[in-house]
């Protein structure tokens, strides 16, 4: 679980199980970022398993490379420019390879990417992934192709995914798309566009299907889960007017979270991620009150000092955090808090930085994600803000916290020694092929014996040793959820 100390780009090569027999064409598709990114190339790998194509594991078959890419920091544009020269390499013994960027960093460059790019063929932005069989059109009869319109209602509520790299036991679920919160320092509002919401019917669609599929945790996904808000459903003339009716049908996100909670008591509930600001208590008393939602929140803060965040335009100072903390321990007693921090933003002074110290020593984070700050053109903050603090203090800080969270989640992770927890089994243990690894609700990684355990088992485990990063166990016997 290092992954989840320092930030590394995390990335995939997706394989799907389900490929049509006749079916041709090759398609290798690579994700980087976000969970939103592995989820959107489920949505393109199913528009293109009806385009013809199956995936493949292998660069050197591919008739159609596509990489999803992210532009949150720029290292992450860098490695996906690294990519493209291996991609290159290949199209030298395989000329006829189309290349296609999709995400965020087509999004932001645009037309440019081809100039910059001479391998790319195609560039499509995030809201545009339906009008692919029209854009590979256009390739196959050797023109460039770009769409990268952003749109105010796209979901993709009406795809359903085609699910790769599975475990078949985890899987990611969109609720809204795009952010409407204007972070200075962030780029997602640009390449992600406005903030919609997804039809509850659509998503408890593919829940239901998921359950029946046999996969035992689900995962809703948004920029800012908590802002999810459906208008819609019933007939209006039941209602006086339009705003009666709205007002009456509309789905918040704790109603969407009791709704997916009811109609699938045995599957695990996860949401991510949830910005302060937006966060209210009918979320918490949600989470307090459903067995299956698991009580774990990630709530990224960014930084402990007030006057950071105000120039970050979170909307919520340090003092309304700490109390949404205390809520949430009151409410969801033992729930697990990880967090996102970004270091060395513009004008932070080492007092700051003791409030970004000072903050996490308060609530003591079961694990978290942790950044240098990256000027994103086009941003706020790299409009108005000199990207002022130099690049050794920024790691210095870096270190800092990152030591910090190593102690806290060292903290965290001893509470739970002789305690019994709930495991769902995932994957085999990276160390030990006899062993299994799951999480707990708290999402801390746990790893015993295998003994007669099967993938996707519900385990008690008894906790005897632990790392900073994972809970060290023994079987006890099966959950009552199985
Ligand atoms: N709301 C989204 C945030 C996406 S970005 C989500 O909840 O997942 C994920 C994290 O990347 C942010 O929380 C922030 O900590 C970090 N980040 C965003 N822009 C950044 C930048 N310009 N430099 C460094 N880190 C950044
Ligand atoms: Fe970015 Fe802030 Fe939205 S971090 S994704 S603008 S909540």
């Amino acid at each position: 679980m290092e992954e989840k100390i320092i930030d590394e780009t995390k990335q995939g090569i997706a394989l799907s199980l389900e490929s049509k027999a006749e079916n041709t064409r090759k398609l290798y598709i690579e994700s980087y970022g976000c969970q939103m990114n592995f989820s959107d190339s489920e949505i393109v790998a199913s528009i293109l398993v009806n385009q013809g194509f199956n995936t493949t594991s292998k660069l050197e078959e591919a008739d159609l490379v596509l990489v999803n890419t992210c532009s949150i920091r720029d290292k992450a544009e860098q490695t996906v420019r690294k990519r493209l020269e291996k991609y290159n390499a290949i199209k030298r013994i395989n000329p006829s390879m189309k290349v296609g960027v999709l995400g965020c960093m087509a999004e932001r460059l645009k037309e440019k990417f081809l100039d910059e790019e001479k391998i790319v063929d195609m560039v499509v932005g995030p809201d545009a992934y339906k009008d692919l069989p029209n854009l590979l059109k256009e390739i196959d009869a050797g023109r460039d192709a770009v769409n990268v319109v952003l749109s105010k209602d796209e979901t993709y509520g009406d795809i359903s995914p085609v699910r790769l790299g599975t475990n078949g036991i985890n899987a990611l679920v969109s609720i809204t798309r795009g952010c409407d919160n204007m972070c200075t320092f962030c780029v997602v509002p640009f390449t992600r566009g406005r903030e919609r919401s997804r039809d509850p019917r659509s998503i408890l669609e593919e829940i239901n299907d998921l359950a029946q599929k046999g996969y035992k945790e689900i995962t809703l996904l948004g920029q800012n889960v908590d802002s999810y808000l459906w208008y819609g459903g019933g007939l209006k003339k039941d209602f006086k007017n339009a705003s009666e009716m709205e007002k009456a049908t509309a789905t918040s996100f704790s109603g969407l979270l009791a709704m997916v909670a009811e109609a699938q008591p045995k599957l695990r509930i996860r949401f991510s991620t949830s910005n302060p600001q937006d966060m209210t208590e009918d979320v918490l008393h949600t989470v307090a009150k459903y067995q299956n939602i698991c009580n774990y929140i990630h709530l990224p803060v960014q930084s402990g000092s007030t006057r950071i965040l105000k120039e970050m335009n979170r909307q919520h100072t340090r003092e309304e955090y700490i109390e949404l903390i205390d809520k949430i321990h009151e409410i969801i007693p033992g729930c697990g808090i990880s967090q996102d921090l970004i270091t060395g933003f513009p004008t932070e002074t080492e007092e700051d930085h003791q409030d970004t110290l000072s903050l996490m020593e308060y609530v003591k984070y079961y694990f978290g994600f942790m950044f240098k700050y990256s000027e994103r053109p086009g941003t706020t903050a790299a409009r108005k803000l000199k990207d002022d603090i130099p690049e050794e203090i920024k790691k210095q800080r870096l270190t800092e916290i990152v030591d910090a969270q190593r102690k806290h989640s060292a903290y965290r992770t001893n509470q739970f020694l002789g305690k019994t927890v709930e495991v769902l089994i995932e994957r085999e243990s990276k160390k030990s092929d006899a062993q299994w690894s799951g999480r707990n609700p708290q999402s801390l990684v746990v790893v015993f014996p295998k003994e007669s355990y099967k993938l996707g088992d519900f385990v008690m485990v008894k906790i005897a040793d632990c790392t900073s990063a994972t809970l060290i166990g023994e079987p006890v016997g099966y959950s009552s959820n199985n």
